[in-house]
């Protein structure tokens, strides 16, 4: 298959993802715009695409590098590097570079088959440079070790890759902003474009909006229903912090994680990982 119909079947992927995640107007640049218009190589013509194009400058994501993401390891691993280093040397979120201790990229194996999506780290994070150490991430590494996967064996990582400033003398976590996770967010396609999961499990509404450049994600709503990004399948579930919060209420603590083990079985499901009688019957 030729490198354009590669990049233009990754587009259409791309496309049909966005318009199942409820968007329906795509930014194109005006050059991006005038490449369509030409000639295909070999004659080919691309298929017209059934969004509605709004043409403004500049066209924030980033292009798709299929070869790269089918490329042998060595060349993947190099790909991985250069992104890292650009991630690392990120300086777009003024607010963000003042305060921030880490970049935290990701962590995990390239080739993972199963990747998770959080939404920025937190303070532990942002002090270690890794994703999910922090209580949310215990719970997280619980969840994985219950599938019968390790943190190694999947990839881990966040919508934002900085940790969201804080107000001065205010505790906890602040949400990310959307504007935030649109300036990050070609960084994450670039991982998974590279990576080429089979399935994203993204982690609480924030991810979701994140992913899929969504205002309200409504994950109550969304959870255990398959999404689709960049033609891959995406599992919206409630965030382990979420559940930690929940466990002061036992027994809506209980349903809540019922329902994220609920979510993971389809997961394995999809990934055709064995279930053992035992993994069904959790929370049973
Ligand atoms: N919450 C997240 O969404 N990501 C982390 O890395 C930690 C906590």
């Amino acid at each position: 298959m030729s490198a354009y119909v590669q990049l233009l079947d990754a587009a259409i992927r791309d496309l049909e993802g966005r318009k199942a995640g409820g968007e329906r107007f795509v930014v194109v640049s005006p050059d991006a715009l005038n490449a369509l218009a030409a000639p295909a190589p070999r004659g080919r013509r691309p298929d017209p695409v059934a969004a509605p194009i709004r043409p403004v400058t500049p066209l924030a994501v980033p292009p798709v590098r299929p070869s790269a993401a089918r490329a042998p390891t060595a060349e993947k691993s190099a790909a991985f590097a250069e992104l890292r280093a650009r991630v690392l040397a990120c300086v777009k979120c003024p607010q963000l570079v003042a305060t921030r201790q880490s970049v935290v990229f990701g962590v995990g194996d390239l080739n993972a088959q199963l990747m998770f999506v959080g939404e920025a780290p937190g303070a532990d994070e942002d002090r270690l440079g890794e994703p999910f150490v922090g209580a949310a991430g215990q719970l997280l590494t619980k969840i994985i070790t219950a599938m019968g996967q390790t943190r190694e064996a999947v990839f881990i990582a966040n919508v934002l890759k900085c940790r969201p400033n804080q107000p001065p003398g205010e505790l906890g976590n602040r949400k990310p902003r959307p504007d935030e996770l649109a300036t990050c967010l070609p960084y994450l396609r670039e991982q998974i474009q590279l990576i080429q999961p089979r399935v994203i499990v993204a982690l609480g509404g924030t991810a979701v909006e994140g992913l899929f450049s969504m205002s309200e994600a409504g994950i109550t709503r969304r959870r255990g229903h398959w999404m689709d990004f960049l033609g891959i399948p995406v599992m919206p579930t409630f965030h382990p912090s979420y559940l930690l919060h929940a466990e002061t209420h036992a027994d809506k603590g209980l349903a809540l994680k019922r329902q994220v083990w609920e979510d993971m079985l389809q997961v394995m499901e999809r990934l055709a990982l064995p279930i053992s009688e035992k993994q069904r019957g959790y929370f049973k």
